[in-house]
């Protein structure tokens, strides 16, 4: 019996098991279900235990699910999932450079649309521009998930903002105070950032391959936690809701959210996203400067478009609309 048998029978006894918690179960019947024999039984009742959940046995031959532990397992994750592609298939690590690398050669091999990769820990997590992502162990969501839109390319960085969207609704939904999304895809939480979105795409001139959709959350940090260069800008949402929330349920609910809103951009982009977005975004009627390549342009913040881009209204009055950038607020 190799190793990866032993993590399917892990899997599987615990997810017949927790269907009664507290129930204790014979091991006779567990081992008729699970065609397994004693030893096999054992072996995966001690690795359960290992990895953090709360199994109790009585006389040898019984044992009853007590408690789960709150990490990103492949089978925390599937229990109670309700979507139907979205974290279907679940590649959960411990620790890896970064889940979008790992994505990105998943989706080189063709694997299925929704498949997720999620680490405990990013020891190279990657931010937009070239920055690094704060990654530490077991306070976070790291995640990348695979798609396949049938898009242009231009239309990707709707893409972006349509899961900063997901993020926005999912964190509001926690009873989060003052949820932003800061163009072109941050989530904010009283000003801070919560929430960072990395998408990257392999495309040829008309035609995208695959998306790897990147998004690190901010969950159960406190201030201290975060580095001190972030440490006034960052926050998580269990330091604004001061309580500490399950990862698992949160990304459960924000792989719901995030599916639902793809269905409606699959279908019409982001034209019925947009009045959403545009309700979360803390830039509409403000002036900004926005940073590009080698300029800095200012204006008044006017809308978002159907393809996710910012209008700014220019010094001259007229309107332009832009597709990334660094935006400050400089008079709201
Ligand atoms: C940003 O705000 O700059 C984007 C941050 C994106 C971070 C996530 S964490 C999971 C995925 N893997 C990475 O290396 N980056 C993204």
């Amino acid at each position: 019996m190799n190793k990866q048998n032993l993590n399917d029978v892990s899997d599987n006894l615990v997810d017949i098991i927790r269907r009664r918690p507290d129930y204790f179960y014979t091991f006779a019947y567990l081992k008729r279900k699970l065609e397994i024999d004693e030893d096999l039984l054992a072996k995966a009742i001690a690795l359960l235990r290992q990895t953090g959940y709360r199994i109790e046995t009585r006389k040898d031959t019984h044992c009853a699910f007590k408690s789960a532990p709150d990490l990103l397992l492949r089978a925390e994750i599937l229990h109670g999932l309700k979507t139907k592609k979205m974290g279907r298939n679940v590649h959960a690590f411990q620790s890896v450079q970064s889940t979008n690398i790992i994505a990105r050669q998943m989706a080189e091999t063709g694997a299925v649309e929704g498949t997720i990769v999620v680490a405990e820990e990013q020891t190279r997590g990657r931010g937009r521009l070239g920055r690094k992502w704060f990654s530490s162990n077991g306070k976070g969501i790291y995640l990348s998930i695979i798609i396949y839109p049938d898009i242009r390319p231009t239309m990707a960085p709707g893409l972006s903002i349509m899961t900063a969207l997901a993020l926005a609704d999912t964190i509001s939904d926690y009873g989060a105070p003052s949820v932003n999304i800061k163009w072109p895809n941050d989530c904010l939480i009283n000003g801070r950032k919560t929430v960072g979105i990395l998408t990257e795409l392999s495309a040829e001139i008309g035609k995208v391959h695959y998306v790897i959709v990147g998004v690190g959350i901010n969950v159960n940090q406190q201030r201290e936690d975060f580095p001190e260069d972030i440490r006034k800008r960052a926050t998580s949402v269990g330091a604004e809701l001061k309580r500490k929330l399950s990862r698992v349920e949160l990304l459960q609910n924000f792989l719901y959210q995030f599916e639902k809103d793809y269905r409606v951009y699959q279908k019409s982009g982001l034209k019925n996203l947009r009045k959403r977005i545009v309700k979360y975004s803390n830039l509409i009627g403000s002036f900004v400067s926005l940073g590009q390549k080698d300029e800095i342009i200012s204006g008044i913040a006017r809308d978002i478009d159907t393809e996710g881009r910012l209008i700014l209204e220019l010094p001259d009055g007229n309107r332009k609309a832009f597709n990334a950038g660094e935006v400050t607020v400089i008079k709201e």
